[in-house]
């Protein structure tokens, strides 16, 4: 059949419609607002594969799989002072940017638009203690150290990060809370530890009363900008193996490779000690040495359709900057998300459906 003016007509009408409604909607989201761009975030699913570090864990397990356990032990259902404690050279604008994050959580803070911070946290809300008890949704910054003379030295094990932590209790006001207080050791980029980059990028465990004087709930999430950031920044650096042809690194939501990865790993390591403080609440596994925790379950997952080694569908903002939750003073982050003890799976606010 030859294709004459015609028939070509109402295909033309229907292009030009479609234009006009094209030109319509830009027009209408073209003015620079950030509320606008904000309302409106561009959602993406990158074809990047978890770290191998995650891989190595048991994580996006079926729930078939899954046997996450209460073990009788306690949850933090007080509200948290978290005391902070920055060991080694910090500057101000990432202090800043790690307690945004931080104060983004409670939910006594002024919201945030949807998904939130604080809308992610409500997924370790769902975990209670034996009591009916659920972990607290009040999180605080309760005071700051700073040890930037580096009183250990420039090389940290699991037992030298208690004694940054005695150090910073026994200086006022810094103090020991051992009711609400949990203790956040962050290192610099310039600063190796234990482990670090080779088996984890941050943990959590608990003061001995030999070393300490309390037993005392502390994390420990090192600055992986110089040492190891395709490890630990995932994915905002990536290893080389994957750089040809693969997509390349993911653009951080605050522009610093290595504060912008911590603070994933820090929310992983703050959901697991407030579910598993003194690691005898909430694991699956039957090790206790090895236990695995809220955040083990759901490393490098980001969004709908992760798993199957992917992270899943996240937002981009206009500057190409990657996120999933929004903050505090229209800050962004990307965070993992979280087993959750009711859909038996990973789950986060900016979930599609
Ligand atoms: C407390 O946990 C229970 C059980 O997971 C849940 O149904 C409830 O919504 C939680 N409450 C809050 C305030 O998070």
């Amino acid at each position: 059949m030859s294709v004459t003016l015609p028939h070509l007509l109402p295909l033309l009408l229907v292009i030009l419609f479609h234009l006009l409604s094209y030109l319509r909607v830009s027009a209408s989201s073209s003015p620079t607002s950030e509320t606008l761009n904000l309302n409106r975030p561009e959602y993406f699913n990158p074809k990047i594969p978890p770290s191998a570090l995650s891989i190595s864990k048991k994580f996006e397990g079926s729930s078939d799989l899954v046997h996450l356990r209460y073990h009788m032990g306690p949850v933090l259902s007080s509200p948290i002072n978290i005391y902070l404690i920055w060991y080694g050279q910090w500057t101000p604008s990432q202090k800043l940017l790690i307690k945004d994050f931080l104060l983004s959580i409670s939910t006594n803070h002024r919201a945030a638009p949807s998904p939130s911070v604080s809308d992610w946290w409500r997924t370790v809300s769902l975990y209670t203690d034996q009591t009916g008890a659920n972990i607290s949704s009040s999180i605080f910054v309760a005071k700051e150290y700073v040890d930037h003379r580096y009183s250990q030295g420039t090389h940290l094990t699991r037992l030298s990060i208690q004694q940054v932590i005695d150090n910073a209790v026994r200086a006022a006001p810094f103090q020991v809370d051992h009711k609400n207080g949990i203790y956040l050791v962050l290192t610099s980029s310039d600063v190796t530890v234990q482990d670090f980059c080779r088996a984890v990028c941050g943990f959590h465990y608990f003061t001995f009363p030999s070393m300490v004087g309390y037993t005392l709930p502390y994390a420990w999430v090192g600055n992986s900008g110089k040492q190891c950031p395709e490890v630990c920044a995932y994915p905002f650096a990536v290893p080389g193996y994957m750089g040809g042809g693969g997509p390349g690194a993911l653009s951080p939501p605050n522009g610093d490779v290595g504060v912008d990865g911590m603070i994933s790993v820090i929310a992983h390591e703050l959901a697991e000690l407030a579910s598993n403080p003194l690691v005898n609440a909430w694991y699956a596994g039957e090790d206790p040495t090895a236990p695995t925790e809220i955040g083990d379950l759901c490393e490098g997952l980001y969004g709908t359709g992760g798993g199957g080694g992917y992270i899943g569908q996240v937002m981009r903002d206009r500057g190409g900057r990657t996120y999933n939750l929004n903050g505090r003073r229209g800050r962004r982050f990307l965070v993992q998300w979280i087993w959750s003890p009711v859909l038996k799976a990973c789950s986060g606010p900016n979930a599609l459906d």
